[in-house]
């Protein structure tokens, strides 16, 4: 018989309709990592409360991303897909985990100082604070062993692993210390030549865009700031257009580069190439998303049936954390 299989928890903030950034970023490893590991897919709605205290499009966000999720190829018969405020669970397990770390740590955590410094956050709530309690218990309420993430959350995994390890140094081992397992992929740049494509720099190409939007948006893509006529040689190194062709277009990359260097190739051209290669892309997560998107019954029942399993091993887990507490 195999050895079981290494679980995996991996979860995202539902921010509505998602971009390629987050396609080539995270869903992608998702997806491969179906193969070797039993995942399990968590919408984070609880922790998008922390973004905006506007609730009043999170359920849909989060449905418009599960499409996303399933359209990209990500298989709900094998993984749950959930939504963490349905599982009451995630709660409880914060509210333990909350004793098991100090005020001075979660302060030193960096991702809280970026966070408050990107959305300019005035009054910093004990949720802020708390947000990498919330999601250690995310992550070990499944036992998750391995948590496939972007750079920008490896101190959140870190502070997983001092909450597990004190767990079960005080009551017993229930939890494993997760690791965490980078993307290949580093982030796509935005459009608009930013280090990183985000929905709140407004520099994205949703994973739903049709090709004639594609089109558009490559054309006010920047590119190279010297390579201002047609035969002007460019800099393929400094232009974004090339970092898709390195990923949407790998077999024609190395002619864009040679081409684009040599001036024989101009912007206008190099655009339209690539806007055909990420338009054939995604054309079948397209195709699936558009069934999907008229079949929205079958993707409520698939969460219904994602919430019900992800129920069943949080009761679990919950039950064990109960037993070493002497909470029985
Ligand atoms: N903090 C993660 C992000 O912003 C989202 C998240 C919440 C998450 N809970 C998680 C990621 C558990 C991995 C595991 O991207
Ligand atoms: Fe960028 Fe292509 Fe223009 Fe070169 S030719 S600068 S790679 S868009």
């Amino acid at each position: 018989m195999s050895p079981p299989r290494k679980r995996i928890l991996s979860g995202m903030r539902p921010t509505g309709r998602l971009h390629i950034g987050h396609l080539v970023g995270a869903l992608e490893n998702w997806v491969s990592l179906q193969e070797t590991y039993d995942n399990f897919h968590l919408i984070a709605d609880y922790h998008a409360l922390t973004t905006s205290l506007d609730t009043s499009a999170l359920y849909e966000n989060s449905v418009e991303m599960v499409i996303d999720w399933i359209a990209a190829g990500i298989d709900p018969v094998r993984s749950p897909l959930f939504r963490q405020s349905r599982i009451k669970e995630h709660t409880e397990l914060n509210l333990i985990f909350g004793m098991l770390i100090t005020k001075a740590r979660l302060e030193r955590n960096p991702t809280l100082k970026d966070q408050v410094r990107d959305l300019e956050i005035e009054n910093l709530t004990f949720g802020h604070l708390g947000y990498p309690v919330l999601q250690a218990a995310d992550i070990l309420l499944y036992r998750g062993e391995v948590v496939p993430v972007g750079e920008d959350q490896v101190p959140h995994v870190e502070i997983t692993r001092e909450i597990a390890r004190k767990f079960n140094a005080e009551y017993g081992k229930v939890f494993p210390e997760p690791e965490a397992k980078l993307t290949r992929f580093a982030r796509l740049p935005g459009l608009n030549g930013e280090m990183k494509m985000s929905k709140s720099a407004g520099n994205t190409l949703l994973i739903s865009s049709p090709p004639e939007e594609i089109a558009a948006k490559m054309k006010r893509a920047v590119t190279d700031p010297l390579k201002v006529r047609k035969n002007d040689p460019g800099r393929p190194e400094v232009c974004l257009v090339y970092t898709y062709h390195k990923k949407f277009n790998p077999g024609g990359a190395p002619e864009v580069e040679s081409a684009c260097r040599s001036g024989a190739l101009g912007c206008v051209e190099c655009k339209g190439r690539i806007s055909e290669a990420i338009s054939g892309a995604l054309a079948p997560v397209r195709e699936k998303r558009a069934y999907l998107e008229t079949h929205r019954d079958e993707v409520l029942d698939t969460l219904a049936d994602g919430e019900r399993r992800a129920g069943e091993a949080a009761a679990e887990t919950m039950g064990r954390v109960r037993e070493a507490m002497k909470l029985g």
